[in-house]
């Protein structure tokens, strides 16, 4: 089974890169497809639009737009459920301790790393960043 993660800008531009990708590692993810990708606006806004009612929408697209970030295809048995459990909570102030946004996020909206919340979603946004690959 397959998920999307995207490593975010604050992320990348902290140099954390790395050391989420080792993290993800550990947790048996092995990454399938990656790629360093700068999101338009227009882009941006698409891959979020279930949030575009949201008063934090505006801002969200703003800080994705804002540097690169780091699209991932995960492969792992019970990909969804476990990289959201990794990931922790989108709150970094909730997120238990040893999850990633825990360790590496600085609010909730820089919150360091997205994860796909259901399996229908997963295979939405794999195709979103990875449209040769195939049904997941
Ligand atoms: P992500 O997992 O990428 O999916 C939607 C994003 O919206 C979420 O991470 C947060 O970065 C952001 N988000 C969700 N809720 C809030 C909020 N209350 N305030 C600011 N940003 C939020």
């Amino acid at each position: 089974m397959l998920t999307l993660a995207i490593i975010k800008p604050d992320a990348v531009t902290a140099g954390h890169t790395g050391k989420i990708i080792a993290h993800l590692e550990a947790e048996g993810f092995r990454i399938r497809a990656a790629e360093m990708v700068n999101l338009t606006q227009e882009r941006a806004e698409q891959f979020y639009d279930v949030h575009r009612e949201r008063p934090f929408f505006r801002p969200l697209v703003t800080f994705m737009t804002s540097g690169p970030a780091l699209a991932l295809a995960l492969e792992r048995e019970n990909a969804v459920s476990h990289l959201r459990d990794v990931i922790g909570a989108t709150d970094p102030a909730q997120a238990k301790p040893g999850t990633i946004r825990r360790l590496y996020a600085q609010s909730k909206e820089r919150n360091a790393i997205h994860a796909s919340d259901s399996p229908d979603n997963a295979a939405r946004e794999v195709s979103f960043f990875f449209p040769l690959y195939g049904p997941t």
